[in-house]
């Protein structure tokens, strides 16, 4: 079986080949997996590289719309195997329409991208970014850098999956007062003591909200002027999510009238123009991304929640056995990583 692999970077390169080299990608098939690694996203205009290809691996923004789909349709494409949890840029009905089949990695270590929730929070509140600098400098000053304890702080969890639940695990364990919401609740947040409320009391009583819910047409830009003015003034908003779960200029509003106190992003809503590239030499031409970045109370990470050792791990296992299963390796138990509808 013959995969394209687009948005290809070196270390997951690395991870594939280790993981064919010890057999992963041959077991109960007939048929082994064979790998061409493309750096370039997946675009309507790359998908004519995909000729004569059975599958095509994908990651977060790699564009699987309409049309790009009908050209990997064309060219013989018959399966989309994501190397990420979320689906949102792959337009799941025209796939279906296809009879293309999609596969994801739903749960990788789900403490790797929680882990970088609390890294965000951490550094937000402790200013350890700028301690770094200044102290490298030489200067040993405190003003400027003042936290807060989170010990006993009220923490709004949105969306109670795998990564919102163990995001409740750490903050219990610093001793955080732990709310939460999702359209269906799960009794495992109940038994780790976190407490569904409504949405509207989430925002209202919660001195740090965090999304962990995957972008949907219901929670595109949950994050509004409207949940923004719920939110007590100097809240801090944390998303590890997806990008476009926040109006940013809406945010950029909270910020410039001080009602928003921190704001930490792993993702944004443009940014399959900027991450997972080095744009250090380049004028950047989105303003609002330049405006989120000069406010001294907002961190932004470029997409790396999930960059973990052990989670490219998992999910190069994964990904393989979605695509081995799809080869015809029917033993394989991987019914839960095809998207719903399909297959
Ligand atoms: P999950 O599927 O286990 O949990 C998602 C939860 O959100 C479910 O309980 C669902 O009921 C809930 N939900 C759905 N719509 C909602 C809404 N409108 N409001 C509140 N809750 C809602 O997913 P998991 O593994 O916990 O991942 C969550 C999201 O994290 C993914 O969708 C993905 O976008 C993002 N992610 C980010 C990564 C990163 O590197 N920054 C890596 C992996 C995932």
């Amino acid at each position: 079986m013959k995969v394209a692999f687009f948005s290809a970077k070196p270390y997951e390169e690395a991870v594939f080949k280790d993981a064919a080299e010890n057999g992963l990608d041959t077991a109960n098939t007939q048929d082994p997996i064979s790998f061409s690694y493309f750096p370039h996203q997946l675009t309507a205009e790359t998908a004519l590289l995909c000729q004569g290809y059975d599958a095509v691996c994908v990651f977060v923004n790699d564009e699987l719309n309409a049309k790009t789909l009908a050209i990997l349709h064309e060219a013989g494409v018959k399966h989309i195997a994501l190397r990420c949890a979320g689906f949102n840029n792959v337009d799941i009905a025209t796939a279906q329409e296809l009879n293309i089949s999609v596969s994801r990695v739903p749960a990788y270590s789900p403490e790797t991208v929680a882990e970088h929730t609390l890294a965000l929070i951490l550094t937000l509140n402790r200013k350890t970014h700028k301690a770094y600098n200044r102290v490298k400098e030489g200067n040993f000053e405190l003003s400027g850098l003042l936290g807060f304890t989170l010990h006993n702080k009220t923490v709004g969890v949105i969306g109670t999956g795998r990564i919102g639940q163990a995001v409740i695990r750490i903050l219990k364990g610093f001793g955080c007062n732990v709310l939460c919401y999702d359209p269906y609740p799960n009794e495992q947040a109940t038994q780790d003591r976190a407490s569904y409320v409504s949405l509207e009391t989430l925002f209202t009583d919660s001195q740090i909200v965090t999304l962990h819910c995957p972008l949907s047409e219901q929670s595109y830009h949950l994050i509004n002027a409207s949940s923004l003015a719920l939110m007590p003034k100097g809240a801090m908003l944390i998303n590890t999510s997806r990008g476009g779960l926040i109006d940013d200029k809406a945010v950029i509003d909270g910020l410039k009238r001080g009602h928003l106190g921190y704001v930490g992003l792993d993702v944004y809503e443009r940014e399959s123009e900027l991450f997972f590239s080095d744009h250090s030499q380049d004028i950047i031409q989105d303003d609002i991304f330049q405006r989120l970045l000069t406010f001294p109370n907002v961190l932004v990470t470029g997409h790396q929640g999930f960059f973990t050792q052990e989670a490219l791990r998992e999910i190069a296992a994964i990904t393989l056995d979605n695509l081995r299963f799809f080869a015809g390796d029917t033993s394989l138990n991987v019914n839960n990583n095809m998207v719903k509808h399909i297959n």
